[in-house]
Order: structure tokens, then sequence, then C-alpha cells
């Protein structure tokens, strides 16, 4: 355990080690005038790359079983396409099957949303369940239990939008602000074939409407009007944008 600890710390050390040299012979090389100083290399960048890669490990992703069904990433065709309604009562058993694989698909990632298309199934299910808290969404500091939706839809209840961060399993690694209506009203058909409608706002509003938006094939960086404002998590993170938006 201990070790474990220690040989990733010696590595890093090592690695500064490294940069430091490099750092010093690029600054007598340009002393000297043997390169221009155009090419002398940014040590606020390489600085940086170093400290994205120590503290990368904070923000992995959780990892698929092996045997799961593979869930689709951003980039493949299937995911733009869009999904059918369930034919109910007739399709109830598809529906439990396709389940079945969404849950092995997801199985032991926690609290997550996830569409059937994202495992290459264009059907109309969905099932999410909402975090109190995240490290990476502005949350509502209230859980939703997990909820599966057969055909749902949605309106909004209102034109108020907001801006904010997500991301997507289909998307590792990535977030982006996306603008979504604050207010909605959600129905959909129950695992007992029973029509419900629930209303949603914020954190819980937005999940809802991402997850819906997989059944007609938009993913979220699609939605991202700034495109400085899609990049990778831990880039993300670092930035003045996210840490303000979080009032840090
Ligand atoms: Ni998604």
């Amino acid at each position: 355990m201990i070790l474990s600890k220690i040989i990733p710390g010696v590595a890093h050390s090592f690695l500064y080690f490294g940069f430091l040299l490099l750092f010093f012979s690029t600054e007598l090389f340009s002393m000297h005038h043997l390169r221009p100083i155009s090419e002398r290399i940014n040590m606020h960048q390489i600085r940086r790359v170093a400290m994205a890669t120590m503290t990368a490990s904070r923000f992995d992703y959780p990892k698929q079983e092996a045997e799961a069904p593979k869930i689709l990433r951003y980039g493949d065709p299937k995911l733009y396409e869009p999904s059918l309604p369930f034919d109910l009562p007739k399709e109830m058993p598809l529906v439990h099957e396709v389940l079945e694989q969404m849950k092995l698909a997801t199985k032991g990632m926690g609290n997550v949303g996830l569409a059937a298309p994202q495992i290459g199934i264009l059907k109309q299910l969905v099932m999410f369940a909402v975090p109190a808290e995240h490290p990476r969404y502005k949350t509502d500091g209230v859980a939703q239990p997990m909820r599966i939706m057969i055909n749902p839809h949605y309106k909004h209840l209102s034109d108020e939008k907001n801006l904010e961060w997500e991301g997507c399993l289909s998307v590792p690694g990535m977030m982006g602000q996306v603008k979504r209506y604050t207010h909605i009203e959600c129905t959909y058909i129950d695992l007992e074939g029973v029509k419900q409608s629930f209303n949603a706002s914020n954190f819980h509003a937005r999940v809802v409407q991402h997850e819906l938006d997989h059944l007609r094939g938009i993913l979220f960086p699609l939605l991202v009007e700034n495109r400085h404002m899609l990049g990778f998590t831990e880039a993300i993170m670092e930035s003045e944008e996210f840490k303000k938006s979080r009032g840090f």
C-alpha cells in the first residue's frame, strides 16, 4: 500500500527533474544564440501538461465491465439516428430485454443516465437517476431515484433557459456548456404500462432533456453554442470559467 503511494511520487519527481534539465538546457542554448527564441520551450505549457497528467486520475470515468454491452461513443453514426417507440403492450417483453442490457452496460457505474440508442438499440427507452451532489455538475442538492421511462416526451413549462455544463457516457472525458429549458413537464409509460407524468426543474430537467435528446439522435456537443465551452473535463475544471460558474 505504501509502495503504491511512493512509486508514483518518485516517478513524478523524475518527471519534474527531467523538465528542469530540459528547461536549463534550452535556456543555455538560447543564451548562446544557437536557437531562435521562438523555438524555446514554453515552460508554462509544460507545467500545465505535467499537472494535468498527475491529476488526470481524479477525473477517471467509470469503467464498463468486460462482458457488458458496449456503450457507443460520440462519432458512431447510430447515435445520430432517431429511435422508434415501443408498440405497447405487445413489446413490453422487449422493453425488459433492452432494460436488462442497459443495466448490464452501466453496472457498477453509480448514478448515471443511459438511453437505449447508446448501446445501439434504436428504441425509446431511457433510465436515469439524479445525484444530490456531483463534482462536475451544478446539481439541485436533491437526489432523484432511478426512473425508467418508455416512449417519453417533454414540453417546456416556460421559455426560461439556463446555461450549464454537462457530460455523457458516450462522450467520455469531455464536458460542454448547453442551454436547456429550466422547467419542463415529462410524460412516459412505466414498466407496468401505466402513463406517468412529472415536473422537473434545473438539473433534474437538464438530465431529462439530455436523455430524451438521445432518442432523437442528438448528443450534447451538437448543442454547444459557444465552441470554446466544449473540451476535456480536466482542462475545463481547471479553467477560470468553470471555477467562476461554481463560485470558487
Ligand atoms: Ni448522454
